[in-house]
């Protein structure tokens, strides 16, 4: 159980609608609609071995939405005061909203996932915080 949250709270899971007939499924996500924000950047991860743990990162001002868009991985979130959930994603109607300042990391990948990722922010590889104790520091401080 959590003990106290800060932008952690806001993590949610997504159900996007389905439109599904007779020639098969259409998922829709709509910018400010389907996702909480206007989507600015989009990115997929594929071909990453089982073993392979990626992000491993905070960001300072960019959202996310991740869908494993074909087969499954795990999202694990940390919240810089000792909190970790994990989410499990394998459905490409289902997305995980990830808030800014939150510690995500991606693994356990299949052979067959490709991760989707929706993104509030043009890439801006300085408000990425790739250091575990750096994102604990700047956690704290916006707590005092
Ligand atoms: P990285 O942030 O390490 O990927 P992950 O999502 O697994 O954390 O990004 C891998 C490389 O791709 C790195 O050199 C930065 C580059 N990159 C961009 O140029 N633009 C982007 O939008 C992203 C996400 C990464």
């Amino acid at each position: 159980m959590y003990k106290k949250m800060n932008n952690v709270e806001s993590i949610k899971m997504l159900e996007f609608v389905e439109n599904g007939d007779d020639r098969g499924n259409l998922v829709v996500i709509e910018g400010d609609r389907d996702v909480p924000f206007e989507i600015k950047r989009v990115f997929y991860i594929y071909g990453s071995d089982t073993d392979i743990v990626r992000g491993s990162h905070a960001n300072l001002k960019t959202e996310f939405v991740l869908v494993n868009v074909a087969g499954k991985s795990k999202v694990k979130i940390k919240d810089g005061l000792g909190n970790e959930i994990i989410y499990s994603l394998n459905r490409p109607k289902t997305g995980l909203y990830i808030p800014k300042m939150v510690w995500k990391e991606m693994y356990g990948f299949s052979e067959d996932s490709v991760l989707l990722c929706l993104a509030s922010e043009h890439y801006d590889a300085s408000e990425y915080i790739r250091e575990y104790e750096v994102y604990e520091e700047l956690v704290k401080k916006q707590r005092m």
